[in-house]
């Protein structure tokens, strides 16, 4: 069977920053085919669903979305990319036969081939896993909103026992310092002043000349029109000392770090192979609070793992009562095909997860209204990056990453002054410090 080429596109992208990253790229690459995006709401022709493995309930998510694209009265063409594509392949197809195609998160770059592929009725699959050649292959980038995802590195070689990202995502790689310098001048000349650099593991990111992390924050430092710099998600082993010290020296990188340390037991660490400790840990936060004493850490975690008594859950507790967390994300223990957590023994009940979950978020609930509370007041830059729901309001981040909400006339993209004025545990409200009239 034929179907008319799709003129029209939808990418909806789930699970971390490096997929939304992709997604974007996806939809340039289709809009240099000649393809128009949909707005919110309207039906496309072509639906890429970009996927996440992570859990399994992330992973569950992309059935019952097919489900739901199958009951329209034109079904569209579905490709699922991401990483349940890589874990699936030809499966996925198989469990829902309207799925067209199915294409790896190293692969994309061949989505117009394959959307082609369907529309003449062939299958079209792509799951190879060819280093890098992907970002060689898509379109160079061209609009841009004030903060802008750049992937500089991908994979995973850490294999923690509980993690499906090393076979998703593959082995660790790095991109070339040139090719991230270039993309990065690309999105600041499309309107981006923040980077946020991205990675499964974008603190390992070196080159063959021994640069690492440290010296493309350095180099993005001196690239005119950008203001701000990030990057994440970070593994406690490859924090090193020259990367500490970008955050006392450069002035653009902002005071946050995602550094996930997942449980505050030793016993239940080694079992992850998680290469710290708890005291390896809270060392590491030391010597990056003594060089950016006002640095908003972050953290991932997960409760339940196999085996994890109360006494190991509650070392969890006390590791985020001696961090004092400014953000963080926590998760129940899904147990995930191939990894070798899934063989373990001694799963832990559902409801003994749920309840440890509760108070571990409440604990990191409390930390965090604590943490934007305690920036009331205090005068600070915003970077506006949308509108809010009511007229005039728009919503920034400072350079904590708090979400700020306010009145102003000032456009989208700009960075301004604001004073700190009330806190929730999830924003802020501020006002616009106008400059004093000369
Ligand atoms: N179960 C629950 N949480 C997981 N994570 C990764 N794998 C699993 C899993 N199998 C969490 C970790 C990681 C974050 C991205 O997701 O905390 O840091
Ligand atoms: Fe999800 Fe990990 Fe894939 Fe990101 S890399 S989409 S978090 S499975």
């Amino acid at each position: 069977m034929t179907i008319p080429d799709p003129k029209s596109f939808q990418v909806k992208s789930f699970g971390c920053q490096m997929n939304v990253y992709d997604g974007a790229r996806m939809a340039e690459m289709l809009e240099a085919e000649g393809m128009t995006q949909t707005a919110e709401g309207e039906e496309a022709d072509l639906v890429v669903l970009n996927t996440c493995h992570i859990r399994e309930k992330a992973a569950e998510k992309v059935y019952s979305d097919i489900g739901r694209l199958m009951k329209r009265g034109h079904a569209p063409m579905i490709a699922v990319a991401g990483c349940v594509a890589q874990a699936e392949g030809a499966e996925i197809s198989r469990r829902a036969p309207g799925v067209g195609i199915v294409v790896g998160p190293q692969a994309y770059h061949n989505l117009p081939a394959l959307v082609r592929k369907a529309a003449r009725g062939e299958a079209a699959l792509d799951t190879d896993m060819p280093a890098l050649s992907k970002f060689g292959a898509l379109p160079a980038r061209r609009r841009q909103g004030p903060s802008a995802f750049l992937t500089v590195q991908e994979g995973c070689d850490k294999f923690c026992t509980y993690c499906v990202v090393p076979y998703t995502r593959g082995a660790e790689i790095s991109r070339p310092f040139e090719a991230i310098i270039d993309e990065a001048r690309a999105l600041v000349d499309a309107g981006a002043n923040e980077i946020v650099l991205l990675g499964q593991n974008v603190n390992a990111w070196h080159d063959e000349e021994g640069r690492g992390l440290e010296a493309l924050i350095r180099a993005l430092d001196a690239l005119p029109g950008l203001a701000r710099i990030r990057y994440t998600t970070s593994h406690p082993a490859d924090m090193n000392e020259g990367l500490i010290r970008a955050h006392a020296e450069v002035e653009k990188l902002m005071p946050y770090l995602h550094l996930p340390v997942q449980s505050g037991s030793d016993r239940v660490l080694k079992a992850m192979n998680r290469s710290h400790d708890a005291a390896s840990y809270l060392r590491l936060i030391d010597r990056v609070r003594a060089a950016r004493p006002d640095i908003a850490i972050s953290g991932d975690f997960i409760t339940g793992f196999p085996g994890e008594t109360e006494a190991e859950f509650e070392a969890t507790l006390r590791i985020v009562e001696t961090v004092n967390y400014a953000q963080a994300f926590s998760f129940k223990y899904s147990p995930r095909p191939g990894t070798p957590a899934a063989e373990m023994e001694d799963r832990i009940p559902g409801e003994v997860m749920d309840e440890r979950l509760q108070r571990l978020q409440a604990l990191l609930n409390a930390q965090q209204l604590a943490f934007n509370q305690a920036k009331i007041g205090l005068r600070t830059g915003l970077l506006l990056e949308r509108a809010g729901r009511k007229p005039g309001q728009k919503i920034g981040k400072t350079p904590w990453l708090q979400s700020v909400h306010l009145e102003t006339g000032a456009a989208i993209g700009e960075l301004i002054e604001v004073e700190l004025l009330s806190a929730g545990p999830n924003s802020l409200a501020g006002a616009h410090l106008l400059p004093a009239a000369a």
